[in-house]
């Protein structure tokens, strides 16, 4: 049992480099099963969902090789349908994406139940739907789930009434090596889609439109092995860009796409901090202020304003000048975090799918408890700003979803130590 000590109010000052995305790496990674051959998956965050996700590949019959830290070569022609290790999928959500993969290469998939970050209830009746207008016959009997088209699957018009990154993409998955065409109307349009999609063509597949809330997908009879390099991750880059702004300091990031972090620019600057985009560089500088505005956001599906990235904003709207409001669209039970801040003196009341925030002085360090992977972002955010010394325990959920942050946070000149309990 590891725990974080952060001994707070320290700006940050310095560069970071940003990791792999690992919302894009997952799906890619389990897309490697489509492509039944060699693939060499480039900027793969060395971390605790990425170690899982790979572990279930090795049990199914991959064979994989590290070339360097974040440099992953995939044989995938061994894989086994139907050998997933329910221990491991249970553990981590992005095994849904098993159920899209196995399809689109054996045209039949048999999956235990995901995990995850507990967001409240995580619904898959989308990406049923998607498997059943492809022609797979589905059951769910609440611990596995499995799916057979005894004619292969065939291409189709799939319509979503909302929109669902994970139901896209594993549409993606199993439709690239359908019988004809199929139509993906209101579409996930993240950045990991695409990248999914970007990963998908390269390996052979057909697919236009992703981005837009239109995909078309012209099956192919096989893919093949490719080389690809992740996206890097806007949810880290955005992490480390409130933390800036909540310790008072400059950190410059590299290794970004500053569109991909739109909307989070955008509120940062309309809160009265400095954010500078160098597009040559693929970098951006962000400057805190003393103080700053409140601001209200509601979270969106993309290009809208990230879930991922609400918790983080929380921590800035305890220490902004004013009220805010955050309404969460996607996860509306998203909030159990609060009741960690509110350790540390934050002043929040939660109603439905809102949060109302009354700013305080200054947070003070407590001892806190990371309920799950964006909350303990939060909480690390919340303990930098703060009047001295946290612990964060149940850090585990925090290596799930950030490369190194102990050292990262160090470079930039944080206290901050791991120790065992
Ligand atoms: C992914 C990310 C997660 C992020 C989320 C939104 C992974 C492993 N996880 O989750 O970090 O918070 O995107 O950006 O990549 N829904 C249904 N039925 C379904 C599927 C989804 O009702 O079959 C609803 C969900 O309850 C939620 C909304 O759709 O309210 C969005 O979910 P979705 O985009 O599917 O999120 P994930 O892919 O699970």
């Amino acid at each position: 049992m590891d725990k974080l000590i952060i001994n707070g109010s320290r700006p940050l000052r310095g560069e970071v480099k940003i990791s792999g995305m690992k919302n894009a790496a997952l799906p890619i990674l389990f897309a490697t099963i489509v492509a039944n051959d060699v693939c060499t998956i480039e900027n793969v965050p060395p971390i605790g969902d990425i170690h899982a996700t790979l572990r279930i590949l090795r049990t199914m019959g991959a064979q994989i090789e590290y070339e360097d830290e974040t440099t992953v070569r995939i044989d995938t022609r061994g894989v086994r349908q139907g050998t997933s290790p329910d221990e491991i999928v249970s553990t981590l959500r992005g095994s849904t994406y098993l159920l899209g993969a196995e399809l689109g290469r054996f045209s039949r998939t048999h999956v235990g139940v995901s995990g995850g970050c507990l967001l409240g209830a995580r619904p898959i009746d989308m990406h049923l739907y998607g498997f059943r207008k492809l022609g797979a016959q589905v059951s769910d009997d609440g611990s596995f789930v499995s799916a057979y088209a005894a004619d292969g699957l065939r291409g189709t018009k799939i319509v979503f009434d909302k929109v669902s990154v994970g139901a896209t993409c594993n549409m993606l998955l199993a439709a690239c090596t359908a019988e004809g065409e199929t139509v993906i109307d209101n579409a996930a349009r993240e950045p990991h889609v695409v990248d999914l999609a970007g990963f998908l063509n390269t390996c052979g597949a057909q697919i236009k439109g992703a981005g837009t809330s239109t995909i078309k997908i012209k099956g192919v009879p096989a893919l093949h092995g490719c080389r690809y390099e992740v996206i890097p991750d806007m949810i880290e880059a955005g992490t480390y860009m409130v933390a800036a702004a909540a310790t008072g300091g400059e950190v410059t990031l590299r290794g970004v796409i500053p569109k991909h972090m739109e909307t989070v620019t955008e509120k940062l600057r309309e809160m009265g901090i400095g954010v500078v985009e160098h597009w040559d560089s693929d970098s951006m500088t962000v400057t805190g202020r003393p103080s700053f505005r409140s601001a209200r956001i509601e979270t969106q599906a993309y290009p809208g304003f990230p879930t991922d990235m609400h918790p983080q904003f929380a921590v800035l709207f305890s220490i902004a000048q004013g009220a805010s409001t955050i309404t969460e669209h996607v996860w509306p039970n998203r909030f159990r975090y609060t009741e960690e801040l509110k350790k540390m003196g934050a002043a929040i009341t939660v109603e439905n799918n809102c949060a109302f925030f009354v700013n305080v002085m200054k947070l003070r360090g407590a001892r806190v408890v990371a309920t799950d992977l964006r909350a303990g972002a939060a909480l690390v955010i919340a303990a930098l700003a703060a009047e001295g010394q946290s612990e964060i325990v149940s850090v585990d959920n925090i290596r799930r979803g950030y490369v190194d942050i102990v050292g990262k946070l160090r470079s930039l000149g944080a206290d901050i130590a791991l120790v065992e309990e």
